[in-house]
């Protein structure tokens, strides 16, 4: 019978791996390899310049995965979607051009402590160079409530506050937070305010409505749903980014080049300067199929099914020596973050990838949220449909080990 494991050709290359590092980096669907091979072998040419079949061939799955992708997420439009590099470029663009338009020394930015590095340095540096006020929510992803949570966020927006720069889910401790009610309680106070939200953790797990949600900009990672690296989504309702600024010049994104004056072409167009990542948005678009097959099937049970049974391992197996760092309120999801007593964490990780076992270990780049937590750095176990019981039960026998030699 073939199973959802069948679909990564990883494992066939690599039969003895535990890969239990999926917020790194998810491994790559085999509809996403497919496409990815189709365009490199037998359509490769450029977009948006060639007259010929193959060109407009290319132009045609470029475009259609701009739509696939828009459909996905449930975008009013396709044009609502600009291609990046990474989640990261697309926070960086934000950074940038909202920073330019909308900051200053009276109105500002607000993020909060448990977000990766990617949502919070771009802020801080873009408020540091406009001289414009830098809050964060200093919420629990481990201890609060949903109100605790939404009552921090409502405290620090004021009318001054331009832009709510906050994560889906917690890279570290895989917390979700209520961003409906975020986003609810911070429009109230605030009609105004700019929210952009990273869904890198979110994407591969859970169904998205960038409207219900009801948020302004959006990003995430191809990499991390199933598809290539070299490729992210920034999602912006048109009228957002029909009004900001381009980030970046060049071939592409212009409508008109003077010698001294140059205008630019709509959303999503002037932000797409340069050849984009062709083959990697034709890729990423059947990732996104391959997600919402998993998404509307059992799998997805089966992965909270999975999480729970890792916790309960761990806390029947080693209630003295493990201690995991989980959510007493909210959701987690597909993230268990632990640390080994009089263990470093580093340790830990490369013990266990002495066993073939992969985990991530260290800050996860988000330091802020380790000192908040008062841990100097922990492990984490991040799931994925391809995880099995016997994956849990490696690990477990893994820790047993680690425990016995460093104990
Ligand atoms: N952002 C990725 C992680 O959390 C790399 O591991």
């Amino acid at each position: 019978m073939n199973t959802i494991r069948d679909r990564f050709p990883f494992f066939s290359h690599n039969p003895h791996v535990v890969y239990l590092d999926s917020a790194a980096t998810t491994l790559k669907a085999d509809v996403a390899l497919q496409a990815l091979n189709e365009y490199y072998t037998s359509y490769s040419v450029n977009i948006h310049r060639g007259m010929y079949p193959l060109a407009q061939k290319a132009d045609l799955a470029y475009h259609a995965s701009r739509k696939k992708i828009a459909h996905f997420l449930n975008a009013q439009t396709p044009d609502e979607i600009v291609f990046t590099k990474g989640a990261t470029e697309g926070l960086n663009l934000l950074a940038s051009s909202l920073g330019q338009s909308l900051i200053n020394p009276e109105r500002g930015v607000l993020t909060s402590v448990i977000e990766h590095h990617a949502n919070f340095v771009p802020w801080q540096q873009i408020a540091k160079k406009h001289n414009a006020p830098f809050q964060v929510a200093l919420i629990n992803p481990l201890t609060m409530t949903v109100r605790e949570i939404c009552d921090e966020f409502e405290k620090n927006i004021t009318q001054d506050t331009a832009i709510l720069a906050l994560t889906h889910i917690s890279n570290v401790t895989g917390t979700v937070l209520p961003i409906q009610e975020i986003a609810h309680r911070a429009r109230q106070i605030n009609p105004h305010i700019i929210i952009v939200l990273d869904m890198c953790q979110s994407v591969q797990h859970m169904s998205i409505d960038v409207q219900q949600l009801d948020i302004d900009f959006a990003v995430f990672s191809g990499h991390k749903c199933f598809g290539p690296t070299g490729i992210g989504v920034l999602y912006g309702k048109k009228s957002r980014l029909d009004n900001l600024l381009p980030y970046q010049f060049g071939g592409d994104m212009i409508y008109e080049v003077g010698l001294s004056q140059s205008s630019f072409a709509e959303a999503p167009s002037k932000f797409e300067a340069g050849t984009p990542p062709i083959a990697q948005a034709i890729s990423l678009a059947s990732a996104l199929e391959f997600v919402q097959e998993i998404i509307s099937s059992d799998c997805h049970n089966n992965l909270k099914d999975l999480r729970a049974y890792c916790v309960k391992q761990f806390e029947k197996l080693f209630p003295n020596d493990v201690v995991v760092h989980q959510s007493k309120h909210l959701d987690s999801c597909a993230i268990v973050c632990f640390t080994v007593n009089r263990c470093h964490p580093h340790d830990v990780a490369h013990m266990l990838g002495e066993q073939n076992i992969c985990i991530r270990a260290g800050h996860h780049c988000a330091q802020p949220l380790h000192k908040h937590l008062n841990i100097p750095s922990s492990c984490r176990v991040s799931l994925s449909v391809y995880n099995t019981t016997d994956d849990i039960d490696n690990l477990m026998q893994g820790i047993t080990r680690v425990i016995t030699q460093l104990s």
